[in-house]
């Protein structure tokens, strides 16, 4: 006798076909109330218009709200997410129901309108969307709707209160990172002038992410781990979004930056680590941005322009900053540079500056005028890059020496502390992972342009696994919310960092 079955198989063998078409009857229904129940037609939309698009799938990378805002009203959300363009140029001027609960109110009904930086026509499947509303005092509890019946729980935090610094710069998301000595510069130019570094990092390198931990610790940094997209459940195939997403995600890092820091830094930037800012003529960050914007309410941003300055092979990997000016070949100027912005001005980001802010149209005497970004002088962002330059060098770059010197006293100084100390002897000598992304990135920075860039997914740089060289990887737990249409959303609750993942996306 198999214990196995729960029924003994009838002898008559037309019964037994006949329960089982009974049984797959009975199936079929509890199929069909739950899949009317939890359906997918549920419209997380107030159009109806919108139920003829293809089912996409929406990750929730922040969601923000603030019980006060100057720019931004009372009670305000902003929810930054990355969604498929197709679907994203459909429903742009449409409204997610969302339901918003506190302790005298149940559900009330919230309407998030929402916006894109991105043109859809650039080549990466999914673009950055920022959803924004304004909802009830004291929410307790914010839910997505879909339909009269499916209701799904948003994790919201509140936006920083308080920043290290008036000037912020976001430093676009780490990947595969291993050059310490760059980010060493980096976070005594930016300590000299006065702004904190906010770090993304997707994965690095361990030894260096334990030398970024002790700058966080003297509080010169924020690290934030920055999500992959994932989904932990899809009812039907889909494709990999990791595939079909910018590499590094640096508009949804960036304007998850700026909604970050909106009530607490004056000024946010979004640079690369590479992107060494030297305010020349002023003391500070802060002073420069205020002497370039003197006063005025038409700017949206400042764009500085990017600078190469090719150096000998061997300079790269040296720590110090007066160094790398010592030997140095000017290379191209690219226009589309790094923008520094003020907080209030900016909801959004677009790679180089926010399309929409310029968008915003201001009367002033009666004039209707529009924000426009300003195209800065003078000053530049240098970017080095290794290059054989033989004795052929020009230092037509002003840098003065006695600050050049003041900042490698200082970052002298740091390595002779302790606990850092005791880390550079472990940090990596060799590069392992810059030379394959130095390939890749050649294609992407090559075309940046104003329109658009390549798309170059997460996939496009693979990277080997190294068992001597571990790294850190940002994880999270990843949820996904009940299926509706045209949107399912998926988020992570709780992100952290974790060693069992490596490198590679
Ligand atoms: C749906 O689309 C049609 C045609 O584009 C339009 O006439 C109608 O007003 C739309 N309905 C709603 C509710 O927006
Ligand atoms: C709930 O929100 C409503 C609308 O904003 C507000 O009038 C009410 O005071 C809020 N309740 C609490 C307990 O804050
Ligand atoms: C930012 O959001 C607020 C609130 O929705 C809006 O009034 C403002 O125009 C937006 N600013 C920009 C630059 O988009
Ligand atoms: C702006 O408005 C003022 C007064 O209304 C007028 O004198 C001036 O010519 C206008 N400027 C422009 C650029 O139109
Ligand atoms: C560069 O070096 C080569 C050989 O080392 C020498 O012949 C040449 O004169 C140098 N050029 C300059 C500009 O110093
Ligand atoms: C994308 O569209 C914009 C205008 O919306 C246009 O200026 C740009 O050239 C287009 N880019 C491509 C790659 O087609």
């Amino acid at each position: 006798m198999n214990t196995r079955f729960y029924f003994n198989i009838p002898k008559d063998r037309n019964n037994f076909y006949l329960a089982a078409l009974g049984c797959l009857v009975v199936f079929f229904g509890i199929y069909l109330i739950f899949s009317v129940l939890f359906s997918s037609n549920d419209n997380d939309f107030d159009d109806d218009n919108v139920t003829i698009l293809k089912h996409t799938h929406a990750f929730i990378h922040s969601a923000y709200y603030y019980q006060k805002s100057e720019t931004l009203g009372d009670n305000a959300i902003a929810l930054v997410m990355s969604i498929n363009k197709l679907t994203a140029e459909n429903i742009l001027d449409m409204n997610i129901k969302l339901l918003a609960t506190n302790e005298t109110l149940d559900r009330f009904p919230v309407k998030a309108s929402l916006t894109s930086e991105h043109r859809f026509n650039g080549s990466c499947e999914y673009v950055t969307v920022l959803a924004q509303a304004n909802t009830i005092e004291n929410m307790g509890r914010l839910e997505i709707q879909g339909g009269n019946r499916v209701i799904d729980k948003l994790l919201f935090k509140k936006p920083l209160e308080t920043s290290p610094s008036k000037v912020v710069f976001c430093v676009a998301p780490q990947l595969g990172a291993e050059n310490w000595q760059e980010f060493l510069r980096q976070v005594h130019v930016a300590k000299r002038y006065g702004a904190h570094l906010h770090i993304y990092v997707i994965s690095m390198v361990e030894k260096y992410f334990r030398l970024m931990k002790e700058y966080e610790s003297l509080g010169y940094i924020s690290l934030e781990p920055w999500l992959t997209v994932k989904y932990s459940h899809v009812r039907e195939r889909v494709d990999e979004p990791n595939k079909n997403i910018e590499i590094l995600q640096r508009t949804s890092a960036f304007t998850d930056c700026i909604l970050n820091y909106k009530e607490a830094a004056e000024f946010v930037g979004s640079i690369e680590m590479e992107d060494l800012l030297f305010p020349i003529g002023s003391t500070s960050y802060y002073e420069e941005f205020e002497k370039q914007y003197d006063g005025s309410y038409l700017y949206s941003a400042l764009t500085y322009a990017r600078q190469t300055l090719l150096i000998p092979q061997t300079a790269e990997d040296s720590i110090s900053v007066s160094s790398l000016f010592e030997t140095v070949l000017a290379g191209d100027v690219s226009s589309y540079g790094r923008s520094f912005v003020r907080t209030s001005n900016y909801n959004s980001t677009w790679l180089h500056w926010s399309r929409n802010s310029d968008l915003i149209p201001r009367e002033i005497q009666g004039n209707v005028t529009y924000l426009q970004h300003k195209q800065v002088e003078g000053c530049r962002i240098f970017n080095f890059k290794k290059a054989d330059i033989g004795n052929d060098t020009r230092t037509e770059v002003i840098m003065d020496d006695k600050i050049l010197a003041e900042i490698e006293e200082e970052l002298k100084s740091h390595l002779e502390l302790p606990q850092i100390k005791k880390l550079m002897a472990h940090l990596p000598r060799n590069k392992l992972y810059s030379p394959i992304f130095e390939r890749c990135f050649e294609t992407l920075t090559s075309s940046v342009s104003p329109q658009e860039t390549v798309c170059m997914d997460m996939y496009s740089c693979e990277l080997p696994r190294r068992e001597d060289v571990p790294c850190i990887h940002s994880d999270g737990l990843y949820s996904s919310m009940i299926p509706m249409r045209p949107i399912t959303y998926h988020y992570s609750s709780e992100h952290f960092f974790s060693r069992n993942i490596g490198c590679n996306v």
